[in-house]
């Protein structure tokens, strides 16, 4: 059986992350500036903040965007944890919005419900690699002055009418943790066009500093280091190729399984699925529970 998530790595990551010990300079520095540049290169947003992880990407992001204690942020109720608890690390309240039946995706029309006058922005994540209904939740955000913000920890390269995730929301956040479809160890990104905003995440992620010892805000040590840097830059030399076997295993799966009453991904039109996992609903027409089912799948290898 494929596992879910195995790091590929070879020995360029081996020598990069050799490169940076003999350098001295483990921390962060030049090569992380240089992951930051590259980051930005492939995905076509302005700014890309390297972080220490994904979840200190959100809690920096939401900070930078003004999220603060008694705003609520609407958040899918089937995600990562993350997502909501880097809102509570604001001192905001995470609420939660439904799910769509087809793509497990934030709902709009559940967001619209859960809107009050509190709220200050929704959080759209696009899980298991596709998408959320980005110009639906756009023209939300719009017409009831949100800040739309994008949880892309596990889309790495998907895009949206041709566009990649984390390009839409003010801010994009992304991670970079062993599981996903690149890694740097521990480590997350986040993307944003707005230099006000980049320049205060940038002050957040390293202990509210402005320039050498000048310390204006409270801030956190998010920084992402060199060596985390240092195989992030080859993962995402290497990243297109791997997401086209991502593709092809999703599309040997969905024309080999079969069997009635597994409902397999549905992938939103205009949209290409990076597929970081090809996660398949049971429903009671199947003759298997779930875990027969996983037993099933086991057994075939
Ligand atoms: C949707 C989602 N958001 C946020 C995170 C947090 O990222 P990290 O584990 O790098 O802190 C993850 C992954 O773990 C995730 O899957």
């Amino acid at each position: 059986m494929i596992p879910v998530a195995r790091p590929v790595f070879g020995d360029e990551e081996i020598e990069a992350v050799t490169a940076v010990i003999r350098s001295g300079m483990i921390a962060s520095g030049d090569e992380v500036t240089r992951f930051e540049k590259e980051y930005a290169a492939y995905s076509g947003v302005r700014h890309c903040i390297a972080t220490s992880n994904g979840t200190t990407a959100l809690h920096a992001g939401l900070l930078a965007v003004g999220i603060k204690p008694g705003d609520e942020v609407i958040v899918p109720s089937f995600t990562f944890i993350a997502t909501a608890s880097s809102v509570s690390m604001c001192g905001a309240h995470p609420v939660v919005a439904d799910v769509e039946d087809s793509t497990y995706c934030i709902d709009p029309d559940s967001v619209v419900e859960q809107i009050t006058p509190k709220t200050k922005a929704v959080i759209g994540v696009h899980l298991f690699g596709q998408p959320c209904d980005i110009s639906a939740i756009q023209q939300i955000c719009d017409d009831k002055d949100l800040l739309f913000i994008e949880d892309c920890a596990q889309a790495h390269g998907a895009r949206y009418k041709g566009v990649q995730v984390g390009n839409f929301g003010t801010i994009g956040c992304f991670s970079f943790y062993p599981t996903k479809n690149m890694t740097t160890g521990e480590g997350g990104l986040v993307t944003c066009t707005d230099d006000e905003i980049a320049e205060k995440i940038r002050r957040l992620i390293n202990h509210g500093q402005q320039e050498k010892y000048l310390h204006t805000e409270i801030g956190y040590n998010y920084r992402l280091t060199n060596i985390g840097a240092a195989i992030g830059r080859v993962q995402l030399r290497k990243l297109d190729v791997m997401t086209k076997k991502r593709q092809a295993n999703a599309d040997f799966y969905s024309s080999h399984i079969t069997k009635k009453g597994v409902l397999k991904p549905v992938i939103r039109e205009s949209c290409t699925h990076v597929f970081h996992q090809y996660a398949v609903r049971i429903t009671p027409e199947c003759e298997m529970t779930r875990d027969q089912f996983a037993e099933y799948l086991r057994m075939k290898g």
